[in-house]
């Protein structure tokens, strides 16, 4: 499971308030995942969820990228190089569905995600509002 920790953070409250989100939604796509005994519909609930995740990840990088253009912010190419690399690894990932009924996907799918989150809330997401703090 990916775990909420209040160093992720930031002060921007849309954001903070998407992030919350996206966690709570990545742990219900993760458990359900996990639980779905093996089954011909489980290949076809796996891609389901993994697209859910995908759409609203897609949709939350939309609106920081959003943000950074509006503020002018200097890191954005770096940024939205990131969020680009993730959403290619969840796209990735769909095309590995058929393999083994889905063998590792879930877990390798949670190792990755709590990775990527952790390190990009503290790191590019964190500097959004170091930029903006010192911009007023
Ligand atoms: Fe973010
Ligand atoms: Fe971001």
């Amino acid at each position: 499971m990916l775990e909420w920790k209040d160093e992720y953070r930031i002060g921007i409250e849309a954001i903070d308030h998407e992030h919350r989100e996206l966690i709570d939604l990545i742990n219900r796509a993760l458990t359900a995942m996990a639980t779905d005994a093996p089954s011909p519909q489980r290949e076809e609930a796996v891609r389901e969820h993994l697209g859910e995740i995908h759409a609203q990840t897609s949709a939350h990088f939309a609106l920081e990228e959003q943000e950074m253009v509006q503020s002018n912010y200097p890191g954005f190419a770096d940024h939205k190089a990131d969020h680009e690399a993730l959403l290619d690894t969840l796209l990735d990932m769909m095309d590995e569905v058929p393999e083994e009924e889905c063998g590792t996907l879930p877990q390798r799918l949670e190792e990755r995600l709590a990775l990527w989150f952790s390190n990009h809330f503290k790191t590019f997401d964190a500097e959004i509002h170091r930029f903006r703090t010192e911009a007023n």
